[in-house]
């Protein structure tokens, strides 16, 4: 008997142990909420990892105008057996001082002689698209024809094409179509007979940009990005915005014009890991600020400059301007106003006009310093503030709180930037998984009066910040999804979050964790990308609030919650986080106490796997799943897969 009794109680137990916890959620169906800003969840564009050259910039030639540290870097010799010639770089100097140098080819009449470029990693060509190829080049002796061929690693052609060369340096452009596909190929040039040739600006570009633009961006990169619906873009950086030094920074005037006459800068990226060189890391500013204003424009997303402000990477040189050479800096902050907003007979906006784009960029935020901390940043800081709010206070200006989520640098910047009322303070925070769970409450507490916050920089870091072992795990992004429904619980504080750092080429890269993996023809969202997307394609209008015992849902037994009333769709949106490793139930009530109206919408991302990723060869492991939950009572019962994320669509007429 004792012994039945035993059983039964342990199977009592078991069974009730096998039962998913349930949580009641009530969902303020009553209140009005705050305006959710339209910017909420953008977009941090650095040129990191190869994200531009070799990245969204689709110039398949590295090093086209021969303008890197070493000139020929990217470029080899290539001959045909037993052939004979000579490479030589010249340097115009002063006569173009943006782009001096050039390459002549003198082929010494014993076969087929001339130079192949790598591209980035290889060049990424597909069977049946027509490429572009343009250069500069003049014949100066003999054999006055360039051959020029894409070739896989075998030497087996993929299709090319030929150009006759006049005399005088002159531009040329033809388009051919590829015969075979291949993610690593290279372009080679050569003359066969005797005689010298000189060419520059060497570009080969496919034809299916984004848009067909000529000399523009990756379709596939920007798609990407357009499905995310992103609210902002943030560019160039970053660090990159700093430089090491002031003499590398980021100088925008500099990425505008013709691609031609925009000066080769190497990339601070290039050897800041001892465990990650690349060399090899220049910026060409095919993609400078004109560009990045377009993307904006093209993806709906708000752009948002960040300038330099006087100030190196402090993780690096430090370096810092004499606060009597400001001046300059808030100068380019002033004319980058008026390149993208002022009419097009003003001196910068007919620069914009000339590119292209006669009507305004609409730009409304500018960031000035990325990174920066300490007393020197504020000295920098403010006399930009004050010419910038005398002369456009229509600009709203985001300030730096420094590197990290706490401690004195953090403290200092905080308190000084809100007593000297920044509208925006861009916050990073790099960390463990465990502090994105542990800070959904983060914002909960902030001054409602005070600057609105930009979580400008932040992505959970699997192994440590910087560490090369990171990786985009599906523990990150769920630990990600709890912290952002933080951040929307506090929109009203909160008015721009971005993962960082956006775009990494899968042979290119220095940092990781990242949001969009790429190799030459292919591209990937990561997990964490499609939590990204999930928020943003779900953004709402106003906020709402959702209660468990009276309090917003922050992460009591591994759940977090938030949601949005959506004005113009008619919905309201819950955002629920199992971060659990057992299913839940939750019965989600409203204040209203009215019957929901039969089928519910949802979006499921769930994986039992928390290192699962999303990779190029499995890039749909891991992305929402469509479903639909009945329900024609006050209450819904939604059950909640271990470690998942579900967003629900509730129709607000009922
Ligand atoms: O996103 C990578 C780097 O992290 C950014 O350049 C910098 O702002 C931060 O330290």
């Amino acid at each position: 008997m004792r012994t039945l009794l035993t059983a039964g109680l342990w199977f009592l137990l078991s069974f009730f142990h096998l039962l998913p916890a349930q949580h009641t959620l009530v969902l303020d169906t009553k209140s009005q909420g705050q305006a959710i800003p339209t910017t909420m969840w953008g977009l941090f564009f650095e040129d990191i990892n190869l994200a531009a050259d070799g990245g969204i910039y689709a110039e398949l030639v590295k090093n086209r105008s021969f303008e890197f540290a070493t000139p020929l870097m990217g470029w080899k010799e290539w001959k045909a057996n037993g052939a004979e010639g000579q490479l030589l770089v010249h340097n115009r100097g002063t006569a173009s001082s943006n782009n001096p140098r050039y390459l002549r080819i003198t082929n010494a009449g014993k076969g087929a002689y001339g130079i192949s470029n790598e591209g980035f990693r290889g060049m990424g060509i597909q069977k049946d698209l027509p490429y572009h190829f343009s250069c500069q080049g003049m014949a100066l002796s003999g054999d006055a024809t360039l051959h020029l061929e894409l070739r896989d690693p075998d030497g087996k052609s993929l299709g090319g094409t030929i150009l006759n060369f006049g005399t005088a340096w002159k531009k040329y452009n033809i388009t051919f179509t590829a015969t075979g596909t291949h993610p690593k190929a290279q372009l080679v040039l050569w003359t066969e007979k005797a005689g010298a040739i000189q060419v520059d600006f060497v570009s080969l570009f496919p034809s299916n940009t984004w848009k067909n633009r000529p000399g523009g961006l990756r379709t596939d990169l920007v798609q990407l990005l357009a499905d995310m619906q992103p609210g902002f873009l943030r560019f160039p950086g970053g660090c990159i915005v700093e430089g090491r030094t002031l003499e590398t920074r980021y100088q925008w005037k500099k990425t505008i014009g013709i691609p031609e006459e925009r000066t080769v800068l190497i990339n601070r990226w290039n050897d800041e890991f001892k465990h990650r060189p690349t060399p090899d890391y220049f910026q060409s500013f095919g993609l400078g600020f004109y560009e990045y204003f377009l993307l904006a424009e093209d993806i709906g997303a708000a752009p948002l400059p960040i300038l330099n402000c006087g100030m190196a990477c402090q993780f690096n040189s430090s370096e810092v301007v004499a606060l009597e050479d400001l001046d300059p800096f808030i100068q380019d902050a002033l004319d980058l106003i008026e390149f993208a907003n002022g009419p097009a007979d003003s001196r910068w906006g007919k620069l914009r006009a000339d590119m292209g784009h006669p009507a305004p960029f609409h730009l409304k935020h500018l960031g000035v310093g990325n990174e920066q901390w300490g007393p020197q940043y504020m000295e920098r800081y403010l006399p930009f503030v004050k010419v910038l709010k005398e002369k456009h206070p229509e600009i709203q200006i985001v300030g730096s709180v420094g590197p990290f989520s706490d401690g004195p640098e953090f403290d200092y910047l905080n308190t000084s930037m809100r007593a000297n009322t920044a509208d925006l303070l861009d916050e990073h925070y790099y960390k463990e998984p465990a502090w994105f769970l542990n800070n959904a409450t983060r914002y909960d507490g902030y001054d409602r009066k005070g600057p609105k916050i930009f979580a400008g920089e932040y992505a959970a870091q699997s192994i440590w910040v910087v560490s090369p072992e990171n990786k985009n795990t599906w523990k990150c992004a769920l630990s990600e999804a709890a912290f952002m429904t933080g951040l929307e619980r506090n929109a009203d504080v909160v008015h721009m979050a971005s993962y960082a750092p956006l775009f990494a080429h899968v042979d290119g890269w220095q940092w990781t964790p990242n949001l969009i993996w790429f190799d030459n023809l292919r591209s990937v969202g990561t997990v964490n990308y499609q939590v990204q997307k999930l928020f943003s394609t779900h953004r709402g209008t106003h906020t709402a609030a959702l209660h468990s015992n009276g309090k917003p849902v922050t992460g009591a037994q591994g759940i977090y919650a938030s949601a949005v009333r959506d004005e113009a769709k008619k919905l309201w949106i819950v955002k629920l986080v199992n971060s659990n490793t057992t299913p839940v139930t939750i019965r989600l009530e409203n204040t209203a106490q009215q019957k929901w109206p039969g089928t519910i919408h949802t979006l499921t991302l769930q994986h039992m796997d928390l290192e699962a990723e999303n990779t190029l060869d499995n890039p749909a492991q891991l992305v929402p799943m469509p479903g639909n939950i009945m329900s024609n009572e006050k209450w819904i019962s939604i059950k909640m897969e271990a470690q998942s994320i579900q967003v629900l669509k509730l129709p607000m007429s009922r």
